[in-house]
């Protein structure tokens, strides 16, 4: 084991020395550090050892793990300051020169936003905002996700430095009590907005991403009325048959919770990277809120109930246009944008 570790760094090191650019620094840093990275598989084994042993390993896996990231983030810092060298010489444009060609227009991800809120404005739903900067009252707390639940650990927040009261949204879900507590029962509304999670990026995943939470509030409403909204939604999208499925998915604030995934419209379900070889695409995670919110709202959950979903934007629009890294959204390269 402690081989194991010496081993890795010695390959590390070695391989650092032949990193030439960025591309390949990512491509190095989720080889060592990613999720099925070299140093993650250490992590994840410890549990097998003894406790002395996990002591003494988990404490030089951890500082070697510090270790590799430090080097990384200066390594990166570098590569970003020769790439903008360069950019200066190869990609000099004169922003003053007044363009005929190119006509600005709208991004992939803001044009399906836009048509799914007049499919729900249609269905009588408001469309709201709410902060990026979230207090940790709205993101956990009012959604039934008290101090130490696991659920908080797979949200990989970004705090605050100094104030942990403070972090960036991780979904859209905090506008759910904003908005009964301004609104109240009953109550449609549906909030587009971005979302920030740190994770290690690659194709299917982004540290910054889009989310359309949805709330239906009133009497007696039942699981029927999630689905009916939600296959208003798919067709209103895609304007084509889309096969979808329901499992049953947990999420602290509704009860029940599920999953409504549908076949991957990029390879037709055969597998790919976008829908990671299983053929379908989690892509509206949904349920019926929990009481507890409903209270934290201020609404009598014994006289109302509701509906709510967290539709993944980024996905959605992947799946309609056969987009199959969700890198391309923020890259700002208009080879990308140009083609929408
Ligand atoms: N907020 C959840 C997430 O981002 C998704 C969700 C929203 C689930 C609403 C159920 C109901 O992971």
């Amino acid at each position: 084991m402690a081989d194991g570790l010496e081993e890795i760094y010695i390959n590390f090191q070695k391989e650092l020395g032949q990193i030439k650019d960025l591309k390949s620094l990512n491509d190095f840093e989720i080889k060592y550090l990613g999720r099925k990275g070299e140093l993650t598989k250490i992590l994840r084994n410890l549990s097998k050892l003894s406790i002395e042993e996990r002591k003494v390993q988990g404490v030089k896996a951890n500082d070697l793990k510090i270790k590799m990231e430090e080097i990384i983030s200066e390594k990166k810092n570098e590569l970003q300051a020769d790439a903008y060298k360069d950019i200066e010489k190869t990609e000099k444009i004169d922003i003053t020169i007044p363009s005929k060609e190119r006509i600005g227009h709208v991004h992939p991800i803001s044009k399906i936003r836009m048509e799914l809120e007049e499919v729900f404005r249609s269905m009588g739903f408001m469309i709201l905002d709410g902060p990026e900067l979230e207090s940790d009252f709205y993101n956990f707390e009012a959604l039934n996700i008290p101090e130490h639940h696991p659920a908080r650990d797979a949200q990989d927040t970004f705090y605050i430095e100094d104030d942990p009261e403070w972090l960036l949204r991780t979904h859209t879900s905090p506008v759910q009590v904003r908005a009964m507590q301004k609104y109240g029962a009953p109550l449609r509304a549906i909030v587009p907005g971005r979302v920030f999670r740190n994770e290690a990026t690659d194709a299917s995943h982004e540290h910054t991403f889009y989310q359309i939470e949805g709330l239906l509030i009133d009497e007696d409403i039942s699981i029927a009325n999630l689905i009916a909204v939600m296959k208003e939604l798919l067709q209103g999208i895609f304007k084509r048959d889309v096969e979808v499925r329901l499992r049953p998915g947990y999420f602290p604030f509704v009860e029940p919770g599920f999953e409504m995934d549908i076949k991957c419209l990029i390879c037709g379900g055969k597998g790919c990277s976008v829908c990671k070889h299983t053929g379908w695409v989690e892509l509206l995670p949904c349920g019926l809120v929990h009481p507890k919110v409903l209270e934290y709202g201020g609404i009598d959950s014994r006289k109302y109930n509701g509906f709510a979903f967290g539709l993944g934007l980024n996905r959605l629009v992947m799946m309609n246009y056969g987009i199959d890294d969700i890198r391309y959204f923020m890259s700002g390269d208009l080879r990308f944008l140009e083609q929408f």
